[in-house]
């Protein structure tokens, strides 16, 4: 507990806090669990085949009401999960019990408790004695574990920073993240979106995009936030969800609790790997007990932090808009709206009639998202140009949104590679306001903006006849 809090919980504790007897209205933390509680719940471990007929009830989350379909009201959106059962859906019981036992120590050993919490990679003595043991060469596994502790230190979890985080955490996060990380506080049920699950290791609105075809290690790093994107989210909050902005946080605050989300998430990503990993043994794969599961767990630890790092090193370019002025940007906007109709783009094949018709979708938690109503302009990673460029360059990894920066990279007129997004952006800004909805929709406006551009000696828009964007 911070010890600025001292005197005014010793005034509530004396009896003279508010004077009319009223409660204090900011709740003291939460005193910490002694350990983490083991994780029970499901583990979604590819993205479920199908999609959601509808969306669930507030308060049963599918994946949860697979385990008990007669006491959900989504009968049919559980059933649909029990057929993938073993599949893209894993249980945790189906460890044994020994090995659920050596996890709970492994866990401990490597993650502290909520008082006392830590992210402690094995010595560089232990993986070379390990690898020895194995007859396997050192040297992939030398730069593993140096690629790992580099991550730690860049990633700042440090055992201070995490002991402040885990305070503010228990203060500002729990009630709806939960003691793990797991979205599951107590004022969870309440919520739709529900509040993130850190544990799969991956979140939705980054700015890092790790270049295709790098050796992948474990899960992988996509869908990793560098620690700027989540001091963003919980500074400014999520718009259109009931994720709050915390913007009196000073920055030596927010640093504290984006490392304790990074150790949560870490922590969880870790066990999700080497639980998942365990419970399906292939056949020249070691039965994964005593010092074989030991060495599964240290390697993903190693393999999640290393992604920790490539997403570090990986941030989104965003290159400057080329626009001058407002018919710079008009014209950049029609522009978007001939790709956004493209092949190459296609965004419609997803947001159908613009995200107003609801084509629901499930992503990596096992939870239903909609590809956003874009006519609305709210945006949960932001909404400046800057924010929406890098949407679309690396999309949206969990929820299956196309990254786009992959057809920049092959796309076939690279001379204007840039622009490209940046006209998307535009048209989405356009559209998103009813002013410039009702001037993209006005043949005469369209025809002045192609006329200035065949004078200009860019023909792109010749073939665009009209353009519809109200129902
Ligand atoms: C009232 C409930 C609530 C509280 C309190 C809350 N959150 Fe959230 N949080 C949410 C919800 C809901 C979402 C998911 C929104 C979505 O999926 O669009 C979320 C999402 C997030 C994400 C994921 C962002 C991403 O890119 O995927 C992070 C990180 C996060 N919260 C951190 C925090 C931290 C740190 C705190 C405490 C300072 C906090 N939250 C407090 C409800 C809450
Ligand atoms: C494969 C399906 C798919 C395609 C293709 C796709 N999207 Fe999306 N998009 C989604 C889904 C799903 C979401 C919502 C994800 C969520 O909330 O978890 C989304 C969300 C968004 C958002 C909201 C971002 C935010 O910060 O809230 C924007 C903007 C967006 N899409 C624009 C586009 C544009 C423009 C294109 C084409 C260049 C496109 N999308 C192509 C599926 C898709």
């Amino acid at each position: 507990m911070p010890t600025r809090l001292l005197p005014l919980l010793a005034l509530l504790a004396a009896g003279c806090g508010s004077g009319d007897g009223s409660p204090p209205l900011a709740a003291a933390p939460a005193a910490p669990a002694a350990t983490y509680p083991a994780r029970t719940d499901l583990m979604v471990v590819k993205l479920l085949d199908g999609a959601p007929r509808r969306w669930p009830s507030t308060g049963f989350l599918p994946v949860k009401s697979a385990r008990h379909p007669a006491a959900t009201p989504d009968r049919d959106l559980a059933d649909d999960l029990r057929k993938q059962f073993g599949k893209n859906v894993l249980d945790p019981a189906d460890l044994n019990p020994a090995q659920a036992e050596q996890f709970a120590r492994l866990l401990t050993a490597a993650f502290g408790t909520p008082a006392d919490p830590r992210v402690r990679l094995p010595g560089w003595d232990a993986v070379a004695a390990a690898v020895a043991s194995r007859k396997l060469k050192a040297d992939p596994f030398k730069a593993d574990w140096e690629s790992a502790t580099a991550a730690h230190a860049g990633l700042q979890l440090d055992d201070a920073a995490l002991a402040r985080g885990s305070v503010l955490y228990r203060r500002w996060c729990l009630q709806c993240h939960g003691p793990t990380g797991a979205g599951d506080g107590a004022h969870a049920v309440e919520l739709n979106a529900p509040p993130r699950d850190y544990r799969q290791g991956v979140f939705k609105f980054v700015t890092a995009f790790p270049k295709p075809g790098q050796p992948k290690k474990g899960l992988g790093p996509s869908g990793k936030p560098r620690r700027d994107d989540l001091k963003r989210t919980v500074r400014n909050g999520i718009d259109g969800s009931m994720m709050p902005a915390f913007p009196t946080l000073s920055e030596a605050e927010l640093d504290d609790l984006v490392s304790y989300v990074v150790h949560l998430s870490v922590r969880g990503e870790t066990e999700f790997a080497a639980a998942t990993r365990a419970m399906q043994p292939t056949e020249d794969d070691p039965d994964f007990t005593g010092p074989e599961l030991d060495w599964l767990f240290d390697q993903s630890l190693m393999a999640v932090l290393h992604n920790w790092g490539v997403a570090a090193r990986s941030e989104i370019p965003v290159p400057p808009q080329n626009c001058a002025t407002a018919d710079d940007r008009l014209a950049s906007a029609f522009k978007g709206f001939k790709r956004y109709h493209s092949a190459e783009f296609g965004c419609a094949s997803c947001h159908a009639n613009y995200g107003r018709e609801p084509q629901l979708k499930w992503d990596l938690w096992g939870t239903v998202v909609q590809p956003r109503n874009l006519v609305l302009g709210v945006y949960r990673g932001g909404r400046r140009g800057e924010d929406l460029y890098a949407r679309l360059y690396g999309g949206i990894h969990p929820s299956g949104m196309t990254a786009f920066g992959n057809t920049l990279a092959a796309g076939p007129s690279y001379l204007d590679k840039p622009d490209k997004l940046w006209n998307v952006v535009h048209f989405l800004q356009a559209l998103a306001d009813p002013a410039d909805r009702r001037r993209l929709q006005d043949p005469a406006v369209l025809a002045a903006v192609k006329e200035r551009l065949r004078a200009e000696g860019d023909p792109f828009l010749d073939d665009l006849a009209a353009v519809r964007l109200d129902p």
